[in-house]
């Protein structure tokens, strides 16, 4: 006798659309998944995108949660979609693209804006008289100051997360901060001084409100809000 297969569980995906060449506004659209075991957000997108909707735009690169191309919000929440599985979430999705960045498609956002800012702190090192490799002994503690904040992919999860972004487009967010921090610790890196101009600026470092949601929301761990308070030390009393 053969058993009937147990029909497969299934998702709610609600995804907003937008494609601003032919639509005047935002809309959902609600697809049924069925569910793979250890399946993604991400997985999900794929599964909409080969077998019911090839109109649908998302972004992706590693699938491995290193590149951040894959940031996007889910259930209101900044996260990356192929590190957030289906199983911790309930039966009614809803995916959005990041806020505060204009929409090229979909899910797929312009980073222009974000590169612009970040741009903006001269996020390179700058050695000077230094060369790499460096110098600083690995066991002198004096680059632990740096080591946690250091991992940022460049998702720009704290960036859409940030209200002070919402309410002032020329602040510079959370990423572009923390990067400017790192390497403004960094004992070997000589522009400094241009890093912290930009910093004080009015829409640097003291603009922050402390909403802590960039810490909320980073995949990485990170606390940009640790590097802003840290930056604002170092503008106010030089350490
Ligand atoms: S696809 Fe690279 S972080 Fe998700």
């Amino acid at each position: 006798m053969t058993r009937a297969a147990a029909p497969a569980e299934t998702v709610e995906l609600r995804v907003r659309r937008f494609d601003p060449t032919t639509d005047a506004r935002p809309y959902w659209t609600r697809y049924v998944v069925a569910v793979r075991p250890k399946m993604s957000v991400l997985d999900a997108l794929f599964a909409v995108l080969e077998e019911q909707d090839g109109t649908l735009g998302f972004r992706y690169s590693c699938r491995a949660a290193m590149c951040g191309s894959c940031a996007m919000v889910i259930d209101g929440r900044e996260a990356l979609a192929c590190a957030t599985r289906l199983a911790r979430l309930g039966r009614r999705i809803t995916v959005e693209p990041l806020r505060r960045l204009p929409i090229v498609k979909d899910l797929v956002t312009d980073m222009e804006p974000f590169w612009a800012k970040w741009a903006m702190v001269t996020p390179y090192f700058v050695g000077g008289r230094y060369r790499e490799p460096a110098v600083i002994p690995p066991d002198s503690g004096r680059r632990e100051i740096i080591d946690a904040q250091l991992d940022c992919i460049t998702c720009a999860a704290c960036y859409s997360a940030c209200p002070i972004v919402a309410s002032n487009p020329r602040y510079l967010g959370p990423a572009a901060l923390n990067r400017a921090y790192n390497l403004v610790a960094d004992e070997r890196d000589t522009a400094t001084a241009q890093r912290l101009a930009t910093v004080c600026s009015e829409d640097g470092a003291f603009s922050c409100r402390n909403a802590f949601n960039c810490v909320e929301v980073c995949p990485q761990g990170i606390d940009p809000q640790r590097s802003i308070l840290r930056l604002r030390q170092r503008v106010l009393v030089g350490a």
